[in-house]
């Protein structure tokens, strides 16, 4: 191994154990095992800075007389993240009890991060919505439903 391929995996493992470092100590930021930072929001009460408009809210409602499907209502953000060229998000995930279920590509400019997803109803579940923002990273919430 030459010197300088040696010195690239030096400073990239160094960046990724002080990387851990840091979020081993940020609640809200966590990796997820293969090295990628998701965002958890802190206190769903109580979202604060880039929370505001980048935790995907998710919202239950029923599905009118059907009982075995429910309504999700989700959007990213209190206040809507913006949905510009420059800043957007960019792709939506909808995991099922760790299954990822669904997964949107997104244009910027015309799309508004606001989604209805209709789920069959199997017990009780787990749901997971994670968004990519070409400048915030990764952001992500769950709800049992
Ligand atoms: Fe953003």
């Amino acid at each position: 191994m030459d010197r300088r391929r040696w010195m690239l995996g030096a400073v990239s493992f160094l960046g990724a154990v002080s990387l851990q470092g840091i979020l081993g100590r940020v609640p809200w930021a966590r990796a997820d095992g293969q090295g990628t930072v998701i965002h958890w929001p802190a206190d769903l009460s109580k979202l604060q800075g880039l929370e505001v408009d980048h935790v995907p809210l998710i919202r239950v409602q029923p599905a009118g007389e059907r009982k075995d499907l429910v309504n999700l209502e989700i959007q990213v953000g209190q206040r809507l993240h913006e949905m510009t060229l420059l800043h957007a998000i960019h792709w939506v995930q909808l995991w099922v009890d760790e299954h990822k279920v669904s997964q949107m590509t997104l244009t910027p400019g015309r799309v508004v991060p606001k989604w209805r997803f209709t789920l069959r109803r199997m017990g009780s579940m787990r749901v997971m919505v994670r968004v990519g923002c070409n400048r915030h990273g990764i952001w992500a919430n769950r709800l049992a439903v």
